[in-house]
């Protein structure tokens, strides 16, 4: 038995489109997702760090940083990645709800996964961005030395080792950050969201 079985939705008063009158924005969700060392984190915090300047709402939700709280009962099984992703996106949604652009920086390897978050998000406002860069790139910038580790078969299931990475097949931004600088990679996506 599914425990909302018995769980009738109540409405409520304010409506998505007045909290985002309010905030003189519309809710979003930037997806960015990518091989660990490809550079979501960075790059979110980037552009995050210019809408802020600009006046924007934003809030980031980083697959490291969640990881120590909501989501630290979980591991890098594919049911683990799986739950991380649906409560990211549940997550996501809420603060969508609420007005602000969130950006979420997660390996979210699993196509089906990512295509759940965008439904339970909302595809009207939803973007993917697809962190593109070789795995020998990321492995040779092994910023946090896990792929080291990962080689040395101490981190099992290791996404673009020993676990998969399903390329997005149309994200709505496709960043390589192999070939361009952050500065360039911001700019793509900034150019993105305000078109
Ligand atoms: S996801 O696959 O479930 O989306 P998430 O983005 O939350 O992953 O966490 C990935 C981060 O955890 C990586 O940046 C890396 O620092 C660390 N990590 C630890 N173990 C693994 C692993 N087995 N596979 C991938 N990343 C791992």
């Amino acid at each position: 038995m599914k425990s909302s079985e018995h769980i009738v939705r109540q409405a409520y008063q304010i409506q998505v489109a007045d909290r985002e009158k309010s905030m003189g924005q519309t809710g979003r969700v930037l997806w960015f997702t990518g091989l660990s060392g490809s550079g979501k984190s960075t790059l979110a915090n980037e552009v995050e760090t210019l809408l802020h300047a600009q006046g924007r709402h934003t809030f980031l939700l980083d697959g490291d940083n969640l990881r120590h709280g909501l989501n630290g009962d979980l591991g890098f099984t594919e049911a683990d990645r799986t739950e991380n992703i649906r409560r990211v996106a549940q997550v996501a949604k809420l603060m969508a709800d609420a007005g602000l652009v969130v950006l979420t920086a997660f390996v979210s390897p699993f196509a089906a996964d990512r295509e759940k978050a965008r439904q339970i998000v909302g595809p009207h406002r939803f973007v993917e961005i697809y962190v593109d860069c070789p795995l020998d790139v990321c492995e040779s910038r092994d910023v946090k030395g896990l792929y080291a580790k990962a080689r040395q078969g101490l981190i099992p299931d290791f996404t673009g080792i020993s676990s998969p990475f399903e390329a997005p097949e149309s994200p709505e931004v496709h960043i390589h950050t192999d070939r361009h600088d952050l500065a360039q990679c911001r700019q793509t996506i900034v150019d993105f969201i305000l078109s």
